[in-house]
């Protein structure tokens, strides 16, 4: 039983700063003691350490059409991916700490990869799944489950060669969504379009978390024996939790939502790797958001690596 740590102090896919800060702040916070207390080995990742992310992010010239800074995505994102493989190649459980969530295209292909049919559990308010004609903000954390699709690559930024490449995409039958809200209508169409499982808070609340959790593990991993990966970005979680992020919106998840999905995966036993992401300090406007925020990040990943109340 041992993680691996995989850093990503990336705030590139997004305009905001801060959220670069965040694997610190979740270390400062105790992420290596709590993993410890669990009964886990931990080793570290930092597979940004070797760029320069300041001077990649102040190019004027890393634009295409109104997509802001594909190289410096892609640059990491392909770094962030191959920790990830060596991860699992180590028999070790990738646990990726973001930064933004352009970095979820890294460890959902590595995923995939390693585990062609492996499920995927994506869950915030946001699908992640506009494409460089459809996005209305050119923030690559709003396009990375396209890019793990392969969706319109023959439209995409160059520099994202090396998912070209990759013999395995993230298939949309094999991915799930859980907390939606604030989906932009060329995502909505590429939703119902390619078929992908969506449970929206609407669902959350007509059937309750364990019912929603029950249906999208039955979609992506019907078998109940596949590997499943979680991609946890935070504002999925409501506002009044988790404050200190870069797109909230209201109307999310209550944190015991959020925490039930990952000690329900967790009991499973299937879980092969886990992301959290969008936990950003700077944008706290109290202390308290600061704690909540980032005690809500490091709740996640312990009941993810099977922390339970009893
Ligand atoms: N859909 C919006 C966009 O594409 C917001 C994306 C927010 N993504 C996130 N990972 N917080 O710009
Ligand atoms: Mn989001
Ligand atoms: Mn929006
Ligand atoms: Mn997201």
């Amino acid at each position: 039983r041992k993680v691996t740590v995989i850093k990503a102090p990336f705030s590139g896919g997004q305009r905001k700063g801060g959220v670069d800060e965040a694997p610190d702040k979740l270390e400062e916070f105790g992420l290596l003691t709590d993993i410890e207390q669990l009964g886990w080995t931990y080793s570290i990742a930092d597979p940004l350490a070797k760029f320069d992310l300041k001077s990649q992010k102040a190019d004027p010239t890393d634009v295409y059409g109104n997509v802001l800074r594909p190289k410096m995505v892609s640059e990491s994102c392909e770094a962030i991916f191959e920790s990830s493989v060596e991860a699992r190649k180590n028999g070790t459980l990738p646990l990726t700490v973001g930064g933004d969530h352009s970095i979820g295209m890294s460890t959902l292909l590595a995923f995939v990869n390693q585990n062609p049919d492996g499920g995927i559990l994506w869950i915030d308010a946001h699908a992640d799944l506009n494409t460089p004609e459809t996005t209305p903000s050119g923030n690559l954390h709003g396009l990375p489950v396209a890019f793990a699709m392969g969706l319109k690559e023959e439209n995409w930024p160059p520099h994202f060669d090396w998912i070209k490449k990759l013999p395995h995409k993230v298939k949309p039958s094999q991915i799930a969504y859980i907390g939606l809200r604030d989906v932009d209508a060329g995502e909505k169409k590429y939703i119902r379009d390619l078929g992908i499982t969506a449970f929206s808070m609407y669902h959350v609340d007509k059937y309750g978390i364990n019912k929603v959790l029950e249906m999208a593990l039955e979609k992506v991993n019907p078998s109940g024996k596949n590997p499943v990966h979680v991609s946890f970005d935070v504002d999925a979680i409501d506002p009044l939790y988790v404050a200190a992020t870069g797109t909230p919106v209201r109307g999310g998840l209550s944190l015991r939502e959020g925490l039930f999905i990952m000690e329900e995966v967790a009991a499973t036993g299937n879980l092969a790797g886990l992301d959290i992401v969008e936990v950003n300090p700077a944008l706290a406007s109290t202390e308290t958001h600061i704690l909540d925020t980032v005690n809500a990040g490091l709740s996640i990943a312990r009941c993810g690596l099977g922390e339970t109340i009893f």
